[in-house]
Order: structure tokens, then sequence, then C-alpha cells
């Protein structure tokens, strides 16, 4: 398969860090974005002792100036961006007669904000050229719902509602846009749920465990080579068997 440029937001984190080494062992060549430098470059360390080079540059996914700066870096490092994996995520969890402003601001701008704010700089490239991959992270939780997440839930279910729009505007374009939908995978997100709560969410879980960062970084992977083509505007599940839509 061709080498690609292969922008993943969040990569540093839990999914993030397996979609890059996913994508890294398919020959392309991986970027992500930072907040906290120091952090990031202990990551970046970490990832080169298993192998993977990582082209790393600053910005916050909630902020379009920022994210227009991230792209022209990594275009100017790496050459142009063919596949984009919007992966960057937050949550603030609460019921929603308690939530307030910041709570819902911060979820949507930075889950669902982030998605104009990181595509919209590296579209046209990809439409000149004839080629390309957008794939969102979004969640079981924006398909069914879930107490405690009005906003995240809102964000999510947003997300997916930009893969199908732009999957119809640039289809003719050689690019896919596709969304998957994790179920609950054991990464810091989903560890800072109560112990009691989480333990009653796995219940609800038919394969009986919480996933695995991999399992999403295959799914993501999937979408990419050119045999996928014709996949477009899809939402893949998955969960576990936690959640199945059809
Ligand atoms: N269904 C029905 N009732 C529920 C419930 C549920 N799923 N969860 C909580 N409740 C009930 C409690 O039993 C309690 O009832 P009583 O008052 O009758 O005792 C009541 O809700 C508590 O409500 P509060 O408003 O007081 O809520 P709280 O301050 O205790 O916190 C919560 C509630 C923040 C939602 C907490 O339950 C929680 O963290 N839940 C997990 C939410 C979750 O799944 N987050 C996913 C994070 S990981 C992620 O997001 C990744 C991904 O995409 C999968
Ligand atoms: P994680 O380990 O907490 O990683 C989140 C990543 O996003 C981190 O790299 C974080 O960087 C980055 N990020 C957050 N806010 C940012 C911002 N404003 N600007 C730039 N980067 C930002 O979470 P994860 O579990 O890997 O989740 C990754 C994605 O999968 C999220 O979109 C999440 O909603 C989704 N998802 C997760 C699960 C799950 O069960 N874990 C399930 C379904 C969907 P910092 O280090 O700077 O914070």
């Amino acid at each position: 398969m061709q080498s690609r440029v292969a922008l993943v937001t969040g990569g540093t984190g839990g999914i993030g860090s397996s979609i890059i080494e996913r994508l890294a062992s398919m020959g392309h060549r991986v970027a992500t974005n930072y907040r906290d430098e120091a952090k990031a470059r202990a990551w970046q360390e970490r990832m080169r002792a298993r192998g993977v080079e990582v082209f790393m540059t600053p910005a916050d996914v909630a902020d379009a100036g920022q994210c227009e700066a991230m792209a022209r870096e990594i275009e100017k490092a790496l050459g142009p961006v063919d596949i984009l994996v919007n992966n960057a995520g937050i949550t603030r969890d609460t019921t929603f007669h308690k939530m307030n402003a910041q709570q819902w601001n911060e979820v949507i701008a930075t889950n669902l904000g982030s998605v104009f704010n990181v595509t919209r700089p590296l579209i046209e490239g990809m439409r000149e050229r004839r080629w390309g991959r957008i794939i969102q992270i979004s969640s079981i939780n924006g398909q069914k719902g879930q107490y405690g997440q009005a906003n995240y839930a809102a964000a999510k279910a947003g997300m997916h509602g930009f893969t199908i729009s732009l999957a119809q505007e640039n289809a003719k374009f050689g690019i896919t846009v596709n969304t998957v939908s994790p179920g609950y995978i054991a990464t810091d997100m989903v560890m800072a749920v109560p112990e009691d709560v989480r333990s009653k969410i796995v219940a609800q879980i038919p394969t009986g465990r919480l996933g695995n960062p991999e399992e999403i970084a295959y799914a993501v992977s999937f979408f990419v080579p050119d045999e996928a083509a014709w996949i477009t505007g899809a939402n893949l599940a998955v969960n576990g068997g936690q959640y199945m839509g059809w």
C-alpha cells in the first residue's frame, strides 16, 4: 500500500496511541497534536521505543486558528495529509439538571467543534488530490444516549451527522468519510467512571469485558486501504455487543 500522511488528533491518549501504532504499522507517516509539551515528549519517547516515529505539533482542537496552524506545520514536515482521524475528545459527565454551561460548551467545542476546526484546513487539499480518508471517533453513547452524558451524546451523535453529509459532498473526489463508534474501552476516560458504576456497565456488555484500544484501531484501519473506496458514510459499531442498531 502507498505510504501516506495520517493525522490522528488526541494521539497521545489511550485509543489514539493504538490508532497511530496501527497506521504506522501499515507504512503510513503519522502525526498528532498535543497541549502539554512535557507529557507529549515523554509519550513520543515511549512510541519511539516501540519503533513508531510520530511528528507532533501543539494544538487545542477546540481552537480553529491553532488547528489551521497545526495542519500547515504537518504539511511542511511530512507532506499533504491524506488520512484524518478525528479522535480527540473529553467527558464532563453529570445529569443534565446539574450541568452548567461550561460543562456543555467544553464538550461540544472539543468533541464536535473540533471536527470543523481540524477537517476544514485539510479538505481542500484532499479534494485537489482526489484521495482522502476522514474517520470520526464517535461513541456508543452517541447512538443510544447515556445517563449523565447529554452533552457528550449530543456531540457524538453530531459527529456522525457530519460524517454522512461530508461523505455525500466528497464522494466524487475519492474521499471517504466514516464513523467508528466504540463501546466502553479500557482507557483513562473509562477508568474515570466510578468503579461501582463501571462494573454495572460492564455487566451489560455481552462479551463480558471492556474493549481494548487495539480493537478500535483495527476498525479504523479497515476504512483506510484503496479496497475500502466504496465504503462511505458508514457508522461502524465496535462495542462488544452492548448496542446493536441496524
Ligand atoms: N440509569 C438509571 N438511573 C441511573 C443511572 C442509569 N444509567 N445512573 C445513575 N442513575 C441514578 C442513580 O441510581 C441515582 O438514583 P437515586 O437518586 O434514586 O438514588 C441517581 O441517578 C443519581 O443521580 P445524580 O444526578 O445524583 O447523579 P450523580 O451525581 O450521582 O452522578 C453520573 C451520576 C455522573 C451520571 C454517574 O452515574 C456516572 O458517572 N455515570 C456513568 C456515565 C458514563 O457512562 N460515562 C461514560 C464515560 S466513558 C465515555 O464516555 C466513553 C464512551 O464513549 C463510552
Ligand atoms: P483519552 O485517553 O482521555 O485521550 C484523549 C485524547 O484527546 C488525549 O490525547 C487528549 O490530550 C486529547 N484531547 C482532549 N481534549 C483536547 C483538546 N481540546 N485539544 C487537543 N487534544 C485534546 O481518551 P480515549 O479513551 O483514548 O478517547 C479517545 C476518543 O475516543 C475520544 O473522542 C472519546 O470520546 C472516544 N471514545 C472513547 C471511548 C472509551 O471507552 N475510552 C469510547 C467511545 C469513544 P491531553 O493529554 O492534552 O488531554
